[in-house]
């Protein structure tokens, strides 16, 4: 089980006080990509423009724009909760950048009250993610989102 109260503080110390977006986003995802076992991908979508653009991320390459209507980032934008996807085939509308992905969490990101970003990660194992994973992704951008506050 991940630690997510050490990944927690390792990102606010990592992210904390630096004034460059992209700069701590990448750091945060490669915060994550070492803490957490059996993921295939990690990172970020930003909002623009109306729809969702790749960020920073570790993994395989992926989509570079997303839909609102589309995908499980998009759900997480427009329902405004946390999508916890034990079964990517089963989710209508997935979106399979990478096909080895079989489940999946995003949590959306706000800032001034509106949803600026989305944290996405992907698993190549059915079910790879418990409710106590979404608990700690979201204290994850609880982190992120006081820390950066000012930067979206
Ligand atoms: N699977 C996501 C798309 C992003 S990739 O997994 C990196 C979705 O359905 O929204």
């Amino acid at each position: 089980m991940t630690d997510y109260r050490t990944l927690c503080q390792n990102v606010a110390g990592l992210i904390g006080g630096v004034p460059h977006l992209i700069a701590d986003l990448a750091n945060a995802s490669a915060a994550l990509w070492e803490a957490m076992e059996d993921i295939n991908w990690a990172g970020f979508y930003l909002m623009e423009g109306g729809k969702l653009v790749l960020g920073p991320f570790q993994g395989r390459p992926a989509c570079i724009e997303i839909a609102l209507h589309r995908g499980v980032c998009g759900a997480a934008v427009t329902t405004g909760e946390t999508q916890l996807v034990p079964d990517v085939h089963a989710f209508p509308g997935h979106i399979a950048c990478d096909a080895a992905s079989r489940s999946e969490v995003v949590v959306p990101i706000r800032a001034r009250g509106e949803i600026v970003a989305v944290l996405d990660v992907d698993s190549p194992t059915p079910g790879r993610f418990t409710e106590a994973d979404k608990a700690g992704l979201e204290q994850l951008v609880c982190v992120i989102e006081r820390e950066l506050a000012e930067l979206w």
